[in-house]
């Protein structure tokens, strides 16, 4: 059967585009019900407007607290009646409620190798850093920001040359394989979260996340 997805975001949205096209092109078993976004200026939501998905608008700056706002979100999510909700580039914390509230299927991307650079400007501070590899993961959402059960990883290189701008494009194609992958997993029902643990077709995936179990 298909699922129905709900993204959410804040800015761009290359990710949530890279879902579109897979559910578009049957890549995924499943179909966007909506993309909701606690910023108007989205150009995300521009996007689901082209694929005539409800897009809607949540500014976060209209409530008083984040337990209120989240309180909202629930709600105005819950309309869609969604299997799967997917932050993709949704740049606020989330209360305990609101993650408890989905737990399991609460789906988030990084751009890092998760444990390391969990919070913001996370490419920069790789670059910083001096890393010679970084990539983006795919986890679980638990209480812990960026703490999750990671389910997928991708690696990329990092070049002396790279700057920002570089190394974030090298990140962003990785996540644009990686996130529409694993979303189908879940839509087949292959993917899992049991007692804070990644599960694909019951094998509890390792910490790193599948096909990663030499780290
Ligand atoms: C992505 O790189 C995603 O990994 C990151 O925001 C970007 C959104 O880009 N998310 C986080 O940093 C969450 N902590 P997009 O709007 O073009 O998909």
């Amino acid at each position: 059967m298909n699922k129905k997805i709900l993204v959410l975001i804040s800015g761009n949205g290359s990710n949530l585009q890279a879902l579109i096209d897979s559910c578009e092109q049957g890549r995924i078993n499943g179909s966007i019900a909506a993309v909701i976004s606690n910023r108007e200026d989205a150009y995300g939501l521009t996007r689901a407007k082209q694929h005539q998905i409800p897009a809607v608008a949540l500014p976060h700056t209209q409530y008083e607290n984040r337990e209120q706002y989240d309180q909202a979100l629930i709600e105005a999510i819950d309309r869609y009646q969604p299997d799967l909700v997917v932050l993709a580039g949704f740049m606020r914390i989330l209360s305990a409620e609101f993650v408890h509230h989905y737990q399991g299927r609460l789906l988030n991307i990084h751009p890092s190798l998760l444990p390391a650079y969990p919070g913001l400007n996370s490419i920069q501070r790789a670059l910083e850093a001096g890393e010679q590899e970084h990539g983006a993961s795919v986890h679980f959402v638990t209480d812990e920001v960026d703490g999750g059960p990671v389910i997928l990883q991708a690696k990329v290189p990092v070049f002396d040359e790279d700057d920002l701008e570089a190394l974030t494009e090298r990140v962003h194609y990785q996540e644009h394989q990686i996130y529409p992958l694993v979303v189908q997993w879940f839509c087949q029902e292959r993917l899992t979260m049991q007692d804070g643990k990644s599960y694909l077709d019951d094998q509890m995936l390792p910490p790193s996340g599948y096909a990663n179990s030499e780290d």
